[in-house]
């Protein structure tokens, strides 16, 4: 079966079982049209990490299962692969909390990411180049051992270990996770330039909603492993909710999007009986006035 050719990745009304009792996904779909970058958003244990975990075939090595639903990429229907066919297929995921080999220098990790590609030393090397200038920082620190760099070097080591894959798609876990504003900002700058320059398209799961919002062209919110939310980045933005929920702009006190929604029905019904008692009413004043 193929899917859509202007979507690279199609997820259609998954759902996701660990441990064959625990549900962390129920019924969510998504898409990414090639080229753009999509932005999976939600607070802690929304699913966002499964997500990723159930789109680049991971979840196996966690006790985790897709029970229903379909995922799609490239075109493909993607139930029988395992992560490493999905790094062939031209997909990388760059997991949560800036994973590194600490004991190699930069450069050796950054090298580890092409291992699949079997570059010549020329090729290797220029390809390194190429990396460098996007991750500037990481070229003065190449001979540092990694896990000496501070976490934004860290973090920017594991985009550029997965670019080093040449991957068509990049599955990115909250890289702004326990950085400095201004190294955030740094990392999602390259994040887009990636994407313009070298077409890579991205999913990105993270927490922070303004910055992810502010760099992607559209977005999910999860919640309790649903998708209570969708849009263009621009309207996610200014949507009411999403500021009063996600972006703290809110006078009131913080909730979800389950509460919030079941808080205007409460209002709506009650708005509504109101107004039908007063039709009553004035149904009743003209009857009796003979009119
Ligand atoms: N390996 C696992 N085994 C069992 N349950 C898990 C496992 N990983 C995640 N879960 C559960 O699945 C749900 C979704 O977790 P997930 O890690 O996907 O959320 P998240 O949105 O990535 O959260 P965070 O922002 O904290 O990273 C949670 O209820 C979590 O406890
Ligand atoms: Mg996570």
């Amino acid at each position: 079966m193929r899917a859509s050719t202007k979507n690279i990745l199609e997820v259609k009304n998954i759902e996701v079982i660990y441990d064959g009792v625990i549900l962390a996904l129920h019924d969510v779909s998504l898409a990414v049209p090639k080229g753009q970058i999509v932005a999976l958003l939600g607070a802690n244990g929304a699913g966002k990490s499964t997500t990723l975990k159930s789109i680049s075939t991971m979840l196996a090595s966690e006790r985790g299962k897709v029970t229903k639903g379909s995922i799609h990429y490239d075109g493909i229907l993607i139930d029988k692969e395992n992560p490493s066919q999905m790094v062939g297929r031209g997909m990388v995921q760059v997991l949560e909390g800036r994973r590194c080999f600490g004991h190699l220098t930069v450069e050796e990790n950054i090298i580890a990411g092409a291992y699949s590609r079997k570059l010549s030393r020329g090729e290797m090397k220029a390809e390194l180049e190429k990396i460098y200038s996007y991750f500037n920082r990481l070229k003065d620190r190449r001979q540092s051992q990694a896990g000496f760099t501070s976490g934004g070097e860290q973090q920017m080591v594991a985009v550029a270990r997965a670019m080093m894959a040449k991957p068509k798609m990049l599955l990115l876990d909250e890289p702004s996770m326990g950085l400095a504003p201004q190294l955030v900002a740094e990392i999602f700058n390259i994040v887009k330039e990636l994407n313009q320059k070298e077409g890579v398209s991205i999913l990105l799961a993270e927490q922070n909603t303004n910055i992810a919002l502010k760099n992607a062209d559209y977005g999910y919110i999860l919640e309790t492993g649903k998708v209570m939310l969708e849009g263009t980045a621009k309207s996610l933005l200014s949507n009411d909710k999403v500021k009063e929920l996600y972006l703290g702009i809110s006078k009131g006190k913080r909730r979800n999007f389950r509460d919030s929604l079941k808080e205007d029905e409460k209002r709506n019904k009650h708005h509504g009986s109101k107004k039908k008692r007063r039709v009553i009413r004035q149904r009743r004043l003209r009857r009796k006035k003979g009119c």
